[in-house]
């Protein structure tokens, strides 16, 4: 067996990990929640849950991933044998390869219009033509499995190429470059004329729109944004070495996860404000509302709206496979650990699989749009599955394993390298509590408002 790969630094590390929490989930869904669920209030509920209640699933994924340094399954083998943990190990090798199918549709969505952008469609094409690109294209049938083919081929490129020279090659390039560019929108987006409703919008908080569902929401939000309870995270943290730091890797995380949801806010929401469009105009915020800004902009300087067209589809394709590679990579650790594959097998396996379910949830626009799975078409079906279910429930039991099932003195051995981390040692207690108590209480509160809601 060739020797198991690591990560060569902490750098690498928070790269690797801030790229697959940064994602679709920071610059399609974060903005469209914020102007779904009241703005600033949002904003800070969402900070709160990622720190208080999404963190501590955090280092409980890292502890496992660092302690066995093995992927989900064989995490479970080894720290808890011949148990029945290892159903949790199995279902999160299987969830990953889920989202992977359908947030490849999405992210061909952005192969397609960063097309379209280049081509200069957005600039070139009259104001009711670009309103419609959307509708007309997601429902089509051919283009949208095309550019699906395109972003799952890409990743699979990148997972091939391994832990070291894929993954953490890709992701150390492309991570600080994906940060200078969405700072260079969000610059552009707050000087347009009319964009001070919307920065006054993300600034000042609008408490009477916290409920209920609005708390379910943030949590949801964190547990997605951080990547969480799919053993994305903990398959990471198994390539860590042993003298890496859980707490600073996991702060770094978690901080450039939410600022670099926040600063996407600041270069859609500005930009939506003024272009008159309501805040709340749900998931087609980006793909249908932005091409008609581009198209506005366009009618005064049609260069710099097709420069600014293009940087906005290569940050959202960019974030994307950062965020999908993660998603591939839980599979192929348990293909060549568990069942001795080499690596180009594992990576053909799995993404044959997830194209194939990704077809369905592309077609699932159009020709497919009448199959009904409990009541929501193939894709809303497995992103809710995924999204309310799969991904809370993996948490939640990622923190019980932590808490309950593996030893106090082996969890603060993982977590302070053995007592030599200082900062480390001085906040175990808190980390402690939160991981057996709050994040498990937290998780079954949200999982309850969803099911009463
Ligand atoms: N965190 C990613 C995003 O924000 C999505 C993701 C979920 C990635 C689960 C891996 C696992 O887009």
């Amino acid at each position: 067996m060739t020797p198991r790969e690591n990560f060569g630094s902490r750098f690498a590390v928070v790269m690797a990990m801030a790229g697959s929490a940064v994602g679709l989930g920071n610059i399609w869904r974060f903005p469209y929640m914020v102007g779904e669920h009241g703005g600033a209030a949002f904003i800070i509920l969402y900070a709160l849950a990622s720190f208080i209640l999404v963190l501590p699933i955090f280092f409980a994924e890292t502890i496992i991933g660092r302690r066995s340094r093995q992927g989900t399954f064989g995490a479970m083998e080894k720290l808890a044998p011949g148990s029945r943990w290892k159903w949790l190990g199995l279902l999160t090798v299987f969830a990953p390869i889920i989202i992977l199918s359908y947030y490849s549709v999405v992210g061909g969505w952005s192969v397609e219009y960063l097309f379209k952008a280049v081509c200069l469609d957005f600039t070139n094409t009259p104001p009711e033509q670009v309103q419609g690109f959307f509708g007309a294209f997601i429902s089509s049938t051919g283009g949208p499995i095309a550019v699906h083919t395109i972003f799952m081929l890409l990743v699979a490129g990148i997972v091939l190429a391994g832990v070291k020279k894929g993954i953490e090659g890709f992701t150390k390039v492309t991570m600080p470059v994906l940060f200078v560019l969405i700072v260079a929108l969000a610059i552009y987006s707050v000087t347009l004329p009319g964009a001070s409703e919307g920065v006054a919008y993300l600034v000042k908080p609008d408490f009477s729109k916290v409920d209920a569902r609005a708390v379910a929401a943030a949590m949801g939000q964190a547990f997605f944004s951080l990547s969480l309870g799919v053993g994305t995270i903990l398959t990471y943290a198994s390539y860590m070495r042993k003298e890496e730091n859980i707490l600073a890797s996991g702060i770094g995380t978690a901080v450039s996860d939410l600022l670099f949801a926040i600063i996407a806010g600041f270069a859609v929401m500005p930009a939506v404000f003024a272009a008159g469009i309501a805040p709340g105009a749900g998931p087609g915020l980006v793909f249908d509302t932005l091409p008609y800004i581009f198209n506005r902009m366009g009618a005064d300087v049609p260069w710099l709206s097709a420069v600014i067209a293009i940087i906005f589809f290569v940050t959202i394709l960019v974030a994307a496979l950062t965020s999908a590679i993660s998603m591939m990579e839980v599979g192929v650790a348990y293909l060549t650990e568990e069942k001795g594959m080499r690596r180009p097998t594992a990576v053909l396996i799995i993404t044959v699989f997830a194209w194939a379910v990704g077809v369905l949830c592309s077609l699932s626009f159009g020709p497919l749009a009448e199959v009904k799975l409990l009541g929501n078409s193939i894709f809303d079906f497995l992103d809710k599955l995924c999204s309310n279910w799969l991904l809370p429930a993996g948490g939640l039991l990622f923190t019980l394993f932590v808490g309950w099932k593996m030893s106090r003195p082996d969890v603060y051995a993982e977590f302070t390298n053995d007592g030599t981390l200082k900062a480390n040692v001085r906040i175990f207690d808190v980390i402690w509590f939160l991981i057996r108590y709050v994040a498990p209480v937290g998780i079954v509160v949200v999982f309850l408002t969803n099911l009463i809601l």
